[in-house]
């Protein structure tokens, strides 16, 4: 075959070949000629109706429609256009084509209904996910709490403080989800320590307080089973190391800690001796910024230390339930 015949064969079949409706629209919103597939569609009878008037469910020309504006020569775009014939969604890719000083839009219609159903069903299905997520982070939570009713509250105050040291600190909304998901969980190995132990009005036997060091481990032990995106289980298993090596269960020092557990480890100290215990009354905010403020650099990073007093004394941070600390 020619390669002249080619091109006539190209010429004449393409548009009838082609699974996508085409049409031609003059300047004026005339609809000049189409394909089979678009024929189809809209009947033979469209021919020289206003492409809107037959294409489009309201009957009127599509928002961002390139002749409602400006239109350069040799134009060329795409746009998502939904209502068309009878609800659906379409991808219209179109062309300016200029004969003799007459414009018409050479378009293509790709139809996009199920491609957008799909994807809404998936986010749809998503955020279901993360609200199955949250409630499994609140049990879980819950369930900690409710052995142990001195440190009820505890975790979803520390989540608060660690929360808002993570966004003053510029984290990514990623990592100070991490952060508060940690906290929130960050004593869930807990319930390996009996209640009794945990509840002790006066000091722990070095047996007992080995005991209570298990906690970290646990957590992490129980928080990997879940399948988190971020490092949940290693924040949870490092919250009590110190920068000084000093903490546990590993005694890290520095940069080996994740600076997630860095900012969980002041958040949680400063909930925890502001707070009420067992063995002791609430001391206050003032004590907690004092511990933390001496410690700072040795024990606990100096960027988180800075933020969490910041957030104290020149912002107001307050926890929802604050009654129950007392402030000097
Ligand atoms: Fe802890």
């Amino acid at each position: 075959m020619s390669v002249h015949r080619c091109h006539q064969l190209f010429a004449q079949n393409t548009l009838s070949a082609v699974p996508f409706a085409m049409d031609i629209v003059a300047d004026d919103f005339t609809l000049l000629c189409m394909n089979e597939e678009m024929e189809d569609k809209v009947g033979p009878e469209a021919l020289g109706q206003m492409c809107y008037a037959v294409l489009r469910d309201d009957g009127r020309p599509c928002p961002h429609c390139p002749w409602l504006g400006p239109i350069e020569p040799d134009q060329r775009g795409s746009l998502e256009v939904d209502g068309l014939l009878g609800g659906r969604s379409f991808r219209i890719t179109y062309r300016l084509l200029e004969v003799d000083g007459e414009r018409a839009l050479l378009e293509v219609f790709e139809d996009i209904t199920a491609a957008k159903a799909a994807e809404q069903a998936m986010q749809e299905s998503f955020a279901k996910l993360q609200r199955t997520l949250e409630g499994t982070v609140r049990a879980l939570a819950t369930m900690a709490e409710k052995r142990d009713p001195y440190t009820a509250g505890h975790q979803q105050r520390v989540a608060e403080l660690a929360s808002a040291i993570a966004a003053k600190m510029g984290l990514s909304a990623e990592k100070q989800q991490a952060i508060r998901i940690a906290a929130l969980l960050h004593d869930i190995g807990k319930v390996y320590v009996p209640a009794e132990i945990l509840n002790k009005p006066g000091k722990l036997t070095p047996v007992e307080m080995d005991l209570i060091k298990t906690h970290p481990q646990v957590g992490r032990d129980i928080v990997k089973a879940i399948p988190f995106d971020a490092p949940v289980d290693q924040i949870i298993f490092q919250h009590h190391e110190r920068l000084d090596g000093s903490g546990y269960p590993k005694g890290l020092e520095g940069d080996a800690i994740l600076l997630e557990a860095r900012i969980l480890a002041v958040a949680d100290v400063v909930e925890a001796i502001a707070s009420h215990r067992p063995y002791r009354p609430a001391l206050g905010i003032e004590a907690a910024l004092g511990e933390i403020a001496q410690n700072r650099g040795v024990c606990y990073d100096d960027k988180v230390v800075d933020a969490c007093v910041e957030l104290f004394t020149q912002e107001g941070f307050r926890w929802t339930d604050e009654d129950s600390i007392p402030r000097p």
